[in-house]
């Protein structure tokens, strides 16, 4: 039986899909077959787990329930099509060359290598577009320029894509701890971070709360990672939906490599309770409770 929890989640995930479907461009012009790879790319399953942390963070801190719609969907549908973006250019032959993703094809390899890349690009500046259609209702923008700063620089050189580049020019040569660190924080946490600082930024949280949230998003995205490297090597590609083995299969220094299975446990169970912690420090009360569970819910997960 699953859990009532879990079922809580997948529903909420599924709504999430539909409230960012509308950001997602579609057209019948000649480059029709662009937005389809754009498409499938976002809509071929996901935990939408980044968008979920900007939501439940931003309910976590008092956001307005009126200004979800207006505000906090165009923002998470710029996150996920960032993160979506990313994993489309993470499979691409050269990169980690992966043909399953989300229990589908990957993008590249139902497309073509040239719409894998050219979707990538779309999904990217459909991000932008569909963070620049929010609106705040003292019409300042101060809280969408705020967010917009995060979610570019998180995504950038000395974010997401950033923590790609060292990722994949140390393939196959062994990597020391902090390059490990550095990788991981840049790679996974970065999108994970802006994610619920961009939560806190638009639910008008002070820079003390936002700089905490950033601090929690460090520790789930580290955590994250640890738990994507145990699966890579312990899960299924049943649940996971995409090949198990791929880190061996291009060499990589992991979390688990470099520590084994039994200790990359214990410090992603660590990190995830430290992350808790600073959460429980937050102002607010029970509003806090649906991002606890979430984060409490990555550890040790199967998907
Ligand atoms: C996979 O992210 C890539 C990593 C950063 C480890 P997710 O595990 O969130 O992938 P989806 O969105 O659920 O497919
Ligand atoms: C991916 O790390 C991080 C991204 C920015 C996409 P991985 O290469 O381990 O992610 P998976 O295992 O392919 O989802
Ligand atoms: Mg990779
Ligand atoms: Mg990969
Ligand atoms: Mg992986």
């Amino acid at each position: 039986m699953i859990p009532e929890k879990d079922k809580k989640r997948a529903e909420l995930a599924a709504e999430i899909t539909e409230r960012i479907r509308p950001f997602v461009p579609s057209t019948d012009g000649y480059q029709k077959i662009l937005t389809e790879a754009m498409a499938y790319s976002v809509f071929n399953g996901g935990k939408r787990l980044r968008p979920m942390l900007m939501l439940l963070t931003y309910r976590a801190l008092g956001g307005a329930a009126a200004e979800e719609k207006t505000l906090v969907d165009p923002f998470m549908a710029a996150i996920e099509m960032i993160h979506c973006y990313s994993l489309v250019h993470d499979d691409l032959p050269a990169m980690d060359n992966d043909r399953y993703r989300r229990g589908n094809l990957t993008t590249h390899a139902k497309y073509g290598h040239a719409l894998g890349i050219l979707a990538g690009d779309g999904l990217l500046n459909a991000a932008f577009e569909a963070a620049l259609a929010a609106e705040e209702p003292d019409g300042s923008g101060r809280r969408i320029i705020a967010a917009l700063r995060i979610l570019a620089e998180k995504a950038g050189a000395f974010g997401m894509v950033g923590g790609q580049t060292v990722d994949v020019e140390k393939t196959g040569q062994p990597m020391s701890e902090e390059e490990l660190t550095f990788v991981y924080r840049l790679k996974t946490g970065a999108l994970l971070m802006s994610a619920m600082q961009i939560g806190a930024v638009l639910a008008g949280a002070s820079k003390e709360v936002v700089d905490a949230c950033g601090e929690i998003a460090e520790r789930v995205g580290l955590a994250f990672q640890i738990q994507d490297d145990i699966l890579d090597v312990a899960g299924t590609m049943k649940e996971l939906g995409k090949a198990i083995g791929s880190d061996e299969k291009n060499h990589k220094t992991t979390y688990v490599t470099l520590h084994g299975m039994r200790e990359s446990r214990e410090t992603e169970e660590n990190l995830s309770e430290e992350a808790l912690a600073i959460l429980a420090g937050l102002p607010g009360g029970e509003a806090k409770e649906p991002l606890a569970e979430l984060i409490a819910s990555l550890v040790g997960r199967t998907v």
